[in-house]
């Protein structure tokens, strides 16, 4: 189950104006300003272990988001009253499903995410998130507070960011929160947010996949790291059978791990980021006070807990084959992260 409501959030710093802006955007003009409701599940079908399908009706559609390199579209669900985003996966890719277990992985691991369901559009498959810009909360993404506190950054450069280090992102988040606590707790956070990716194998955690979440109160803007979304690049989604088959029976999930390129960069002179595990091994060590937190939660996991995940999948919308890959990639991550703090 997840459990990401935010209504959990109780740290919720003073914000510096001039470090976040103002919005370029609203996450959607027609998303209205929505109240959380009752668990919209009972819109689906649900079944015993399964995780639940959504039938998403052509009538509550918003529009479309524009940001995003994925088919997606907002629509208001009146049974839950809550704006929720419609992603259609690529094609030949389990993107929907990587959605959902990351989701309920980073809740079992009580990190703080953006809820997921499986759902079906018009006979279509993909997953749905619901919406965190809520109660007049407003997304603002990284490479919009990048763009304001690292001289010469280009916000409009997703690929090949190499201007998207680590070291970059604390310094974003040491202006936005001008207190010392609240930037260490966002600090936490956003530690949080890579140790999932690297346990699922999420390489596209670049600057419009993270944000923070704002509000007005009085005079006075307040906010927080958003909650982690967009794990639809994780768990070996673009992989086919026979190569996962052919990765399992060679003991090559590690090498498929390691060989992955993160979007977050460990310096500037790297041509690629390093893999989401290396870049923890490597930040667990210049900052182990942001990042043992975070590795402490994996203790709530096992390779069972994991396989329990993954076996909620409906059986025909994953095959075993995807299963497999995705519980060893998870696995073998694990192994590693948990060496960290030995
Ligand atoms: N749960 C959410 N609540 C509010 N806004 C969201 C949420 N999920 C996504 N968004 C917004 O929608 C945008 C696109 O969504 P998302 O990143 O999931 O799409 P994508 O096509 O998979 O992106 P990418 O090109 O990074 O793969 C995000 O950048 C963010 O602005
Ligand atoms: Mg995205």
């Amino acid at each position: 189950m997840t459990c990401s409501r935010l209504c959990r959030v109780r740290w919720s710093p003073c914000l510096s104006e001039e470090a976040v802006g103002a919005p370029t955007r609203l996450l959607s003009p027609s998303t209205p300003v929505i109240t959380l409701g009752p668990d919209p599940r009972r819109a689906g079908v649900t079944m015993p272990e399964s995780y639940p399908i959504v039938e998403v009706l052509p009538e509550w559609v918003l529009g479309p988001e524009e940001m995003g390199s994925k088919e997606k579209f907002w629509y208001y669900d009146p049974d839950s009253e809550t704006a929720w985003l419609f992603k259609h996966p690529q094609d030949n890719t389990g993107q929907h499903w990587a959605e959902k277990i990351s989701a309920e992985v980073a809740s079992r691991l009580g990190m703080f995410h953006a809820r997921v369901e499986l759902a079906k559009f018009q006979g279509k498959r993909g997953s749905t998130t619901e919406s965190f810009s809520r109660g007049g909360r407003e997304l603002i993404h990284g490479n919009q507070m990048l763009e304001r506190v690292v001289r010469g950054y280009d916000p409009n450069k997703i690929f090949n960011q190499s201007s998207h280090t680590l070291t970059n992102i604390w310094r974003v988040i040491d202006r936005v929160f001008p207190e010392a606590e609240g930037a260490r707790q966002g600090k936490l956070r956003f530690a949080e947010h890579l140790v999932l990716d690297a346990l699922i194998g999420n390489t596209d955690r670049h600057h419009e996949n993270w944000g923070i979440l704002r509000k007005r109160v009085g005079i006075r803007w307040r906010g927080f790291i958003a909650p982690s979304f967009d794990h639809a690049s994780s768990l070996g989604r673009e992989l086919r059978d026979q190569d996962r088959d052919r990765r399992l029976k060679e003991g090559r999930v590690g090498y498929y791990v390691q060989r992955g390129r993160g979007a977050v960069y460990w310096s500037e002179d790297e041509r690629h980021g390093p893999s989401p595990l290396e870049l923890v091994r490597q930040a667990s060590r210049t900052h182990p006070d942001l990042f043992r937190p975070a590795l402490e939660k994996l203790a709530r996991l096992d390779e069972n807990s994991l396989s329990d995940l993954v076996d909620r999948v409906p059986n025909d919308w994953m095959t075993s084959s995807a299963r497999a890959f995705a519980v060893a990639l998870m696995g073998h991550s694990l192994g590693q992260l948990g060496e960290l703090f030995r």
